[in-house]
């Protein structure tokens, strides 16, 4: 029997918090566009998770280097159990791998990894690469590399407000132990989607609040770190006003 999202987000205890709270810039990107780059190369859908798969390591390499403070890539929604089970396998078998193998490239760089979303459906293999990941770069202060699997913000929201107030001053500890993270984060500044589509996917709903939203058309796979660079161009470029009437600057991060 299914438990529901909430009792299940609510029963997992995650007061574990980490070292250094992350500084700067929170990006959050929405891969999209894996299936169709594959498609257009006449290739099955999982070659193009592997392409996607590659394009991660280099947008992370160049949000370090940009000195991005908080990098969160929607990976897995809680929606996407519904795709065909082979296609879910191979995704489950490609975030192993990659976990396994760049974590230990992550501690290098000084980047802090952490997973958010439900960990009851996760299979043990992947679960265990995952504290194994987490454990191993739990140092980290450059970034704060941030994947997100089985997430769902939508009932991470349901979890976090029951039986609080919806914000309240506990409500962002609640999010986050909703989420089973480690560093509380509550506010994404840009959130990136590739693919063509222009929606959110009940991603950072409530951190999204003020967000910059850049869209582009550019399939996940072809995104690389210039494509990052001029997306924080953009960014810097807005005029953010939280609702008031003083402009407040980005922070200068790229050099133009
Ligand atoms: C959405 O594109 C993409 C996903 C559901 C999977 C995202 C996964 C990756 C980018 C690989 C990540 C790897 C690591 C190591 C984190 P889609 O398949 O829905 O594309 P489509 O809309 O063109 O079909």
């Amino acid at each position: 029997m299914q438990r529901v999202a909430g009792e299940v987000f609510l029963s997992m205890d995650f007061a574990i918090q980490s070292a250094c709270q992350p500084d700067g810039l929170h990006v959050g990107i929405i891969m999209d566009g894996n299936g169709r780059w594959a498609a257009r190369r006449g290739l099955p859908r999982q070659a193009g998770h592997r392409a996607g798969a590659r394009a991660v390591r280099t947008v992370v390499e160049a949000a370090r280097r940009a000195g991005i403070g908080t990098l969160t890539l929607y990976a897995f929604s809680a929606d996407n159990w519904a795709r065909p089970e082979a296609e879910v396998a191979a995704l489950m078998t490609l975030f192993r791998r990659a976990l396994g193998k760049e974590a230990e490239h992550c501690a290098e760089q000084h980047i802090r990894l952490e997973v958010i979303g439900r960990r009851d459906r996760i299979a043990r293999p992947l679960l265990l690469e995952i504290e194994r990941a987490e454990e191993r770069t739990a140092a980290g202060c450059r970034m704060l590399l941030r994947l997100a699997v089985d997430y769902s913000s939508r009932a991470a929201l349901e979890a976090a407000t029951r039986p609080v107030e919806f914000g309240s001053a506990e409500f962002g500890e609640r999010l986050r132990r909703a989420v089973n993270a480690r560093t509380a984060v509550e506010t994404v500044d840009l959130v990136i989607r590739t693919g063509g589509e222009q929606r959110l996917s009940d991603f950072l709903l409530w951190e999204a609040a003020y967000a910059e939203l850049f869209f582009t058309p550019r399939m996940w796979p072809d995104f690389e770190g210039e494509d990052l660079l001029a997306a924080l161009r953009w960014f810097e470029a807005r005029t953010r006003r939280f609702g008031g009437l003083e402009d407040r600057a980005t922070a200068s991060l790229v050099d133009s």
